[in-house]
């Protein structure tokens, strides 16, 4: 009888609970196509090896093939009983080809198997992934280069600073993303080292060859340490890492889309597909996708750390707990891949007010550094003194409720008798984006100008949408 303190989940009895706390079939079926194509190398190399006759190898593949086609058709059923994709796919090759199916097991386990098949669909994923990088900052380096004149605030402390151009703001997000692409990289190029034949975590006493089964599944060479590969995570913990940062990146953007695209900003339209309507309120347009793209950074920092906690206190080699990165890791890189779509789509519709950005840009005396540097240019002040003196102008600005070039020359002088009517080429704005011309800076040159190169190199690496 069971207990009535402890028994409600009892009730189902051990056996179900250990089912249902020992499968991961509900999760890691996802992995079905590099579990068949890392059994396929396996069985070829046993072949060649002469551990696998020809016929068993044969039937084995044909097996393994059909399985790939039943499992993409929907007829596959599988089974939590048999836990794992693993166990699920050999057992169903012992149905269609009988006792040869068993042979396929020879000096390998599901330890060396389970890394092989996550290290490629990792690696398969980096690849989409970059893809889809390339594609945001395509989007990007296209709306630069439309808005390179396009003036707007730029902000230190959400206070208006200087006039920077619109196509400037987005390519910093093309350089951004490109650091994360290149971390994307890295985490592949370390990641491509072969597993399998590692077995258990010893290696094998099987002439097995190891690097045939490497290149065959597309690896740089086998790993060299049988208790390492079994135990090694990194690769996703990297990955997921790179993930991180990069949907940090993703999140600014959106944060800030938010913030142009409310009614008293009104810096930008984010379009009716990427927006919604309030159920009650008629005037809203929220942007939800914004606002979702900002949000999933906390999933994806999430599984880096779920994943750096289950791994911190493991023992070498395999533990049943590393079977928890899967389900984590999938829904990280799921939403960082829906997060980088729902962007690039945004960036895509993007329609920046130009009007609204040009008058911003002139508040907050945005110009007053220009009027600095020109006393320290034109009249050889020291630019300690420069700053002062441009401090007492806008003081004056202010309290007669003007921009800096809407302040009379006169009154100017009040200040710094030796200012003369010269000074009003650099007092508006577009003056002031158009002299910020040393590398790097925002001048609509400069912008048109790594805007082409961005493009031209996006399109070059086919990475472009
Ligand atoms: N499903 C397991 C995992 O994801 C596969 C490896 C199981 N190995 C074992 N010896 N029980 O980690």
């Amino acid at each position: 009888m069971t207990n009535k303190m402890w028994g409600g989940r009892f009730a189902s009895g051990p056996s179900q609970i250990m089912e249902e706390i020992n499968a991961s079939i509900d999760y890691d079926q996802r992995l079905y196509n590099q579990d068949i194509d890392g059994s396929i190398a396996h069985a070829l190399m046993l072949a060649d090896v002469g551990i696998l006759t020809k016929a068993d190898t044969k039937k084995i593949i044909a097996g393994l093939e059909k399985i790939r086609k039943e499992i993409e058709a929907g007829t596959f059923q599988f089974s939590r009983q048999l836990e794992d994709i693993h166990l699920n796919i050999e057992a169903r090759l012992k149905d269609l080809i009988g006792a040869a199916a068993g042979r396929l097991h020879t000096a390998r386990s599901r330890n060396d198997q389970v890394a092989t098949d996550f290290k490629l669909y990792v690696r398969n994923t980096i690849d989409h992934l970059q893809e889809q990088i390339g594609s945001l900052q395509y989007a990007l380096a296209e709306k630069a280069q439309d808005y390179a004149d396009c003036v707007m605030p730029g902000y230190t402390h959400l206070q208006s600073a200087q006039p920077v151009t619109f196509g400037h703001h987005c390519l910093a997000y093309v350089e951004m993303l490109a650091r994360d692409q290149s971390r994307l990289t890295d985490a592949r190029k370390r990641l491509n080292e072969c597993p399998l034949g590692a077995a258990a975590l010893a290696g094998t006493s099987f002439p097995i060859d190891r690097k045939q089964t490497a290149k065959a599944l597309g690896f740089e060479r086998p790993t060299a340490n049988s208790l390492d590969s079994v135990a090694d995570r990194d690769f996703i913990l990297e990955t997921l890492s790179t993930a991180s940062i990069s949907a940090i990146h993703l999140s600014r953007l959106a944060e800030e889309l938010v913030i142009w695209s409310s009614a008293e900003f009104n810096f930008v339209t984010l379009s009716d597909s990427f927006s919604t309507g309030s159920s009650i309120m008629p005037q809203k347009r929220n942007p939800d996708a914004a606002e979702l793209v900002r949000a999933k950074v906390g999933r994806i920092i999430g599984a880096f750390n779920g994943l750096a906690i289950v791994m911190k206190g493991l023992p070498l080699a395999y533990s049943k707990d590393m079977q928890e990165d899967k389900e984590m890791a999938f829904d990280a890189l799921d939403n960082y891949s829906l997060a980088l779509a729902a962007m690039t789509g945004m960036v895509k519709d993007l329609k920046p007010n130009k009007e609204k950005l040009k008058a911003a840009a002139g508040g907050g005396f945005s110009t007053a550094t220009d009027l600095a540097d020109w006393l320290v240019r034109v009249l050889n002040l020291p630019f300690r003194e420069a700053h002062h003196v441009t401090g007492s102008i806008v003081a004056l600005a202010e309290n007669q409720n003007l921009t800096l070039d809407e302040l009379s020359l006169t009154d100017m002088q009040t200040i710094e008798p030796k200012v003369t009517k010269d000074v009003f080429g650099v007092l508006s704005v577009q003056n002031s984006v158009k002299s910020r011309t040393s590398y790097g800076g925002t001048a609509p040159t400069n912008v048109r100008k790594m805007a082409k190169k961005w493009i031209k190199s996006l399109e070059k690496t086919n990475l472009a949408g």
